[in-house]
């Protein structure tokens, strides 16, 4: 008895394991792209630097719809038409970065989601005591409401110009296109604030007493 099953166990099993491997391996050949390609994809979903990217992109997607509200807020504290007017242009521009998060989300079929933002909240608590601390149609409010505005572009340029770069490492090229172009968005502004500050502010700041 103890000697039949010995064999039964032998025979079938050296037969069952050979068929199994000639069908994998034919299936192995049919399907070798699209399992090496699904493969990928976990691998890429589960590696510490897509994890980190993905969390990068819902820091600085609280910090653009944050960025909209207080721009209303300096918007209506500001003096000169000019800065005013920079500010509702920039608004507008924000709101086409925070579409444009979504798109780079849905690129890399993940779903947009915001995560606080600690840095973005302090600089934006900085602006509203600015406000609080300076004269209502001064020209030092203006100056000072420049400089508020752009520590959130600087803040911006560095996540977008850091994020870009990580997106063209890990293939993402689509993606890395869009966080280019908000990139450049967010320099211009900076630069433009300089400008306004330098053409029409800080001169007349300067005066006040
Ligand atoms: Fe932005
Ligand atoms: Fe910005």
């Amino acid at each position: 008895m103890a000697t039949k099953t010995t064999e039964n166990k032998d025979n079938s099993p050296v037969k069952d394991s050979s068929a199994t491997a000639e069908t994998a391996a034919s299936a192995s050949k049919k399907n070798i792209q699209a399992d090496n390609a699904s493969v990928n994809e976990n691998e890429m979903k589960n590696s510490p630097l897509h994890k980190f990217f993905v969390s990068a992109l819902k820091d600085i997607y609280f910090a653009e719809n944050a960025i909209i509200d207080a721009l209303d807020k300096m918007q209506e504290a500001a003096t000169t038409e000019e800065l005013k007017e920079a500010f509702e242009d920039h608004q507008f521009q924000t709101k086409k970065h925070v579409s444009r998060l979504e798109k780079v989300f849905k690129l890399i079929d993940e779903t947009p989601e915001k995560k606080e933002c600690k840095a973005i909240k302090g600089i934006i608590e900085e602006g509203e005591e600015i406000i609080k601390s300076t004269e209502e149609g001064s020209m030092t409010r203006d100056a000072a409401l420049i400089i508020a505005a752009q520590k959130v572009e600087h803040y911006e340029i560095a996540t977008y110009g850091g994020l870009a770069q990580l997106a063209i490492t890990m293939g993402h090229d689509k993606a890395a296109d869009l966080l280019e172009k908000t990139l450049q968005e967010e320099e211009d502004t900076d630069y433009d604030l300089t400008e306004i500050a330098e053409t029409y502010i800080n001169f007349d700041a300067e005066q006040e007493e």
